[in-house]
């Protein structure tokens, strides 16, 4: 079988991957992109719950967490969300603002993806899928790849295979392997932006809740988000604990409010005045379903919450305060790499070029996105990180 030849070659036709194969084209660089799924840009379409969170208007360094938090501040700044804005609007890709800056499209994901391919198309970038990578080798300045649909040899190796989530979409750790081959240290990796399961006494406190969501602010390691929480069956989802869970470790303790926005003692003490015959599970169902009013009251104020609210003394308003305000414990665990949306950990980035995402060790080895130990926060982070480091790269190459 022919050698095919090419200046760079992409491994992983993901965001991250499509974004630097057509910032190389656009530089008359002859590009082809490698991917073993059947189809490019999986996570693309199945991201933002079909609608693609594809950035956000308020993008900071700290909204990224990496051992070296500086690392991505480069190319955030040479390809921002109004690049990413401009190329949607070019492609006349209607979008909206959903909440806190985060942009979604108006019809579906697979309009990002479009969008990706003709840029490829115009940039003549030639794109394999169904390829295996057999093996990685290093000859002089060349790179030639071993691969279920023949050899390529190339000058630029990059790197874009993603992190380890959704294992079922195509995610494995060759990234990671390629690294290590070439003399690379990895942080540990981690599931994040992933469900926490319960341990079983929870469940059964919560059975039949599954599917009742509570606006509430979750706090762990000095962190905290204020979003909805979802009940599930397996534990708790939901913005709030997606977002609270990149920054928690097993064992660790979470604290939630379940009333951000209020102080339920204040409020008790006017319905002491105001409505003193009322009950706490009348009084509480103003600001949660019913039926999570009730279960709450039996959990927690058992003895008392069948009392008429004046009868309660200051010491219960304040138990019952505590109770909402402080809600801890221990999460089970995580949903693990199976409900994920990122790898938290990666190739350590000290060994990376900043500027122009090429390893400190090996010459003409790039690596890009979710790969590399960066990893936004929820909100369309994700995708800005994958768009900027690929068109740094591309840019560089
Ligand atoms: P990405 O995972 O996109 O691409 C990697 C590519 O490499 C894949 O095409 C894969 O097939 C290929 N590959 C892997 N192993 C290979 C191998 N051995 N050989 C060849 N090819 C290989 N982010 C965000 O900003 N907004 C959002 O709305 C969402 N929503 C969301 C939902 C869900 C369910 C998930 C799982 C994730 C998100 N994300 C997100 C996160 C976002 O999808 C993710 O951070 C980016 O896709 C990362 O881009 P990369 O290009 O680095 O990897």
């Amino acid at each position: 079988m022919a050698i095919s030849q090419a200046d760079v070659i992409i491994i992983g036709g993901g965001a991250a991957g499509l974004m630097c194969a057509i910032s190389a084209g656009s530089r008359g660089k002859k590009v082809i992109v490698l991917d073993h799924a059947k189809q490019v840009g999986s996570k693309i379409l199945m991201s933002g719950g079909g609608r693609c969170n594809f950035s956000n208007y308020e993008i900071e360094a700290s909204n990224y967490i990496s051992n070296n938090p500086h690392f991505c501040k480069s190319a955030l700044s040479r390809y921002t969300q109004w690049d990413f804005i401009s190329l949607v609007e070019k492609h006349q890709i209607a979008y909206h603002e959903k909440t806190l800056g985060q942009l979604f499209c108006d019809n579906k994901a697979k309009d990002i993806v479009a969008l990706l391919l003709d840029e490829c198309q115009q940039h003549r970038v030639t794109i394999e899928t169904k390829c295996d990578i057999k093996k990685t080798i290093k000859m002089g300045k060349h790179y030639k790849l071993q691969t279920s649909k023949g050899e390529y040899l190339c000058q630029a190796l990059v790197v874009a295979t993603g992190g380890l989530s959704i294992p079922t979409m195509g995610a494995t750790g060759l990234g990671y392997q390629i690294a290590e081959q070439f003399g690379h240290n990895l942080h540990p990796r981690l599931p994040a932006l992933v469900p926490f399961t319960l341990n079983p006494k929870m469940l059964k406190d919560f059975n039949g809740l599954s599917g009742t969501s509570i606006f509430a602010e979750v706090t762990c390691n000095q962190q905290s988000f204020k979003e909805n929480l979802l009940l599930t069956h397996r534990g708790i989802s939901g913005p709030v604990i997606l977002q609270i869970s990149s920054y928690w470790q097993a064992g660790d303790e979470i604290t939630i409010n379940l009333l951000p926005d209020n102080d339920i003692y204040n409020d008790l003490k006017q319905a002491q005045q105001h409505t003193p015959n009322s009950q706490l599970n009348t009084l509480l169902s103003e600001y949660f379903s019913k039926k999570l009013a009730t279960r709450l009251c039996e959990l927690w104020f058992n003895n008392f919450y069948k009392q008429a609210i004046a009868n309660l003394s200051d010491k219960q308003l304040q138990n019952i305060a505590k109770h909402l305000h402080h809600w801890c414990f221990k999460p089970a665990g995580t949903e693990g790499y199976r409900k994920a949306e990122v790898t938290l950990g990666g190739i350590n980035t000290d060994e990376i070029s900043s500027k122009t995402f090429e390893s400190k060790k090996t010459e003409g080895l790039y690596f890009i996105g979710e790969v590399l130990d960066v990893t936004g926060q929820l909100g369309g982070y994700n995708f800005q990180w994958a768009w900027a480091s690929g068109h740094a790269a591309g840019q560089s190459i």
